[in-house]
């Protein structure tokens, strides 16, 4: 069908269908994903849109950013449902490489990014993470050499990683956050949500309240630690298993201790049975 996206899985055939986008001298967004596309894919396909004549969707579920013990092998892939919301969303092509374009035999670099990749929050759960991320995220941006790359705020600390690699790489990418699409109930659009028993999903919106309801009573000056404390507990007793609820610096991630220390991000991370979600928000 003439209006589907083009579909390129090697790197020559990727070039070959960026070449009339270049050609034109109008702009390029790159949407970086691992498929299962939900809403909050499509907000920052809209974005995209918005912003370049020609989208770019990556469709990679990357092996380098999962633990051996994580969810690699059951992640959710769709391929056929995948392409018709991007062809819904018109974007112009995907880029949906095998773990063999990507890596092929004898691949032997990794970025290890710093910084706010090492803030002691989701590197602290997931130590592999940031370095698969910045890896195929660096390869992303040279493959495709967009204007924009837009990435959700829903990760938080992925995109401030990936925005201080752009720059200290000296990418000419700009990097673009998109606020975070969200259920009725608050609960952040995830493809693990997929993995949540009735009973978990009716729990899991309690992580946004609980963020709500923190950052209320930071803004109207009440103690930080004391706050968080309050709903790390709530937390616990609507049956998560929490791993982290930090207010950090929104740019650096820096550990902050009063609202003078600057602009505050609160992110929070837990389990529910066996899925773990995050979510994050402004104070
Ligand atoms: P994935 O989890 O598929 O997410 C792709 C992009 O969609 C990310 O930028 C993510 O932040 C954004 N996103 C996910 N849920 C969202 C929501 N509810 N609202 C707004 N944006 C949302 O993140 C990754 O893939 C990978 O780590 C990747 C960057 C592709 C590198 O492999």
């Amino acid at each position: 069908m003439a209006d589907r996206p083009t579909v390129a899985r090697t790197v020559p055939s990727l070039r070959r269908a960026l070449a009339p986008f270049r050609d034109t001298g109008e702009r390029i967004a790159l949407v970086p994903t691992m498929g299962a596309l939900h809403r909050g894919h499509l907000a920052l396909v809209r974005e995209a849109r918005r912003r370049a004549r020609h989208v770019v969707v990556s469709i990679f579920v990357n092996p380098t950013q999962f633990a051996p013990h994580e969810d690699f092998g059951s992640y959710p892939r769709g391929f056929a449902a995948d392409l018709k919301a991007l062809q819904t969303a018109k974007a112009d092509l995907v880029w949906a490489p095998s773990a063999e374009v990507m890596y092929p035999a004898g691949f032997a670099t990794r970025i290890e990014p710093q910084g706010a990749a090492k803030a002691g929050l989701e590197d602290k759960f997931r130590p592999h993470f940031f370095g698969g991320v910045a890896t195929v995220v660096a390869k992303l941006f040279t493959q495709t050499a967009p204007d924009f790359a837009l990435f959700g705020e829903k990760d938080y600390q992925q995109l401030r990683v990936v925005t201080q690699m752009a720059q200290d790489l000296d990418l000419a990418v700009k990097v673009i956050g998109v606020p975070t699409v969200r259920e009725q109930d608050g609960l952040a659009l995830s493809s693990r949500n997929a993995y949540l028993s009735a009973a978990e999903r009716s729990a899991a919106p309690l992580l946004y309240r609980g963020l709500k309801a923190s950052a209320v009573r930071i803004k109207q000056g009440e103690p930080i630690e004391m706050v968080l404390e309050e709903a790390r507990a709530e937390i616990g007793r609507a049956g998560f298993a929490l791993d982290y609820l930090e207010a950090r610096h929104a740019l650096t991630l820096a550990p902050i201790v009063s609202r003078k220390d600057g602009p505050i991000r609160l992110l929070v991370a837990a389990k529910i049975g066996k899925t773990r979600l995050i979510d994050n928000i402004a104070v």
